[in-house]
């Protein structure tokens, strides 16, 4: 029988550039986002704040909140985590851009006085001087992606963040960004079922020299259990609004699970540990952020950066993942994603 990964008693987790800047990350990091809520209910505190100093002590030290993530409760949450010595071995990053107001209606703001507040208001609730890598979360298309860069890049200066990120952003959203201050990294759904990055903005990214984060390389969880993740959905767990959860895309999208889960057991690990495998076998620019929850999920999450896969299996993998091969949008209708991210150009918007 050839040897389990979940057996083996070591891991390590490689440290990575991230981008052309110098950031310098652990090859695999922590999306906090499941900790505050929108999948089920809130994770109890104290146990969250273990997890997270589990990882920095096992060397998972890229953590990824946002101002939206509870919204704001994630930010406080990783502030109380890192009190007490520990925000120094760590890289922080946060995102601004997705507003709840009061009424609890989104709206999406990259115009200047909206980063800057966010920044402070980031800054206050993770209880730190600076934020290493300060992401836009989602593209606001009324404002010219140079207007909301030009704020950023005055953040820069003032030593409030270290390095800037987009998330969600079109190849000629990158391309304007990056010509206004370098973009160190871009975040993009990336993972098994979530193919379509592949054509125009990766590339885009490796052209620049820009770092990639893959955000829900676990499918949201799909990857790692299949199907049967629905029936664990409390009443509040959000997944149950994206289309590739619905029942009948569900029906087509559990073959996929199915082919993956057979790989995996053929090669002795599990379908989430080839699932980020395949992910960290992109390229040594590519950073996987895979949520979790629970304590021994993220020692098996560790664990996949070391199986090893054949390019007869990359191969494999990859013909079974084709676009066809998943029924339904990545969101919902009406939830911004890069394909509706052009802004505004500065003349236009000037004119206006
Ligand atoms: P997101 O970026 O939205 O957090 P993801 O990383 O693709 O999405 O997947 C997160 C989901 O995968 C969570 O539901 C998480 O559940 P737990 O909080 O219970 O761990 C699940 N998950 C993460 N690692 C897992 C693992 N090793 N085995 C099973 N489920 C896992």
């Amino acid at each position: 029988m050839r040897p389990s990964f979940n057996a083996m008693a070591t891991a390590s987790v490689r440290r990575m550039k991230l981008g052309s800047q110098g950031l310098e990350v652990s090859a695999q990091g922590l999306g906090c986002f499941g900790m505050s809520g929108f999948y089920g209910s809130p994770k109890p505190e104290p146990e969250m704040i273990s997890l997270i100093h589990h990882a920095i002590n096992s060397g998972v030290t890229f953590f990824d909140t946002s101002e939206a993530y509870g919204p704001l409760t994630n930010e406080i949450l990783l502030g109380k985590a890192l009190k007490g010595g520990m925000r120094e071995k760590v890289e922080l990053a946060t995102k601004f851009g997705i507003n709840h107001g009061d009424d609890g209606k989104m709206e999406i703001r990259g115009d200047p006085a909206y980063v800057r507040a966010a920044c402070e208001g980031s800054l206050n609730r993770l209880g730190v001087d600076y934020i290493d890598l300060y992401y836009q979360h989602r593209i606001d298309t009324r404002v010219p992606i140079e207007v909301t860069m030009g704020e950023l890049k005055k953040l820069v200066e003032e030593g409030k963040i270290k390095y800037i990120g987009l998330s969600e952003a079109s190849a000629s959203t990158i391309r304007r960004a990056h010509a206004v201050h370098p973009i160190t990294a871009v975040q993009l759904e990336w993972s098994l079922w979530a193919r379509d990055v592949e054509e125009e903005i990766v590339p885009t990214c490796r052209e620049l020299g820009i770092g990639i984060v893959a955000y829900s390389p676990l499918g949201r969880g799909f990857l790692s259990s299949g199907p049967k993740l629905i029936d664990s959905f409390s009443k509040d767990d959000v997944r149950q609004r994206f289309p590739r959860f619905q029942p009948e895309n569900l029906e087509h999208n559990k073959l996929l699970f199915e082919r993956v889960s057979e790989i995996a057991t053929k090669k002795g690990c599990t379908p989430s540990q080839l699932a980020l495998a395949w992910i960290h076998h992109q390229g040594d620019d590519v950073c996987p952020i895979p949520g979790t929850t629970k304590i021994e999920n993220l020692n098996q999450n560790i664990k996949a950066l070391s199986v090893k896969l054949t390019l007869q299996e990359i191969a494999e993998l990859e013909s079974i993942t084709s676009a066809d091969a998943v029924k339904g949008d990545r969101y919902w209708s009406g939830f911004p994603t890069y394909k509706e991210s052009e802004t505004p150009s500065l003349s236009s918007w000037r004119a206006s």
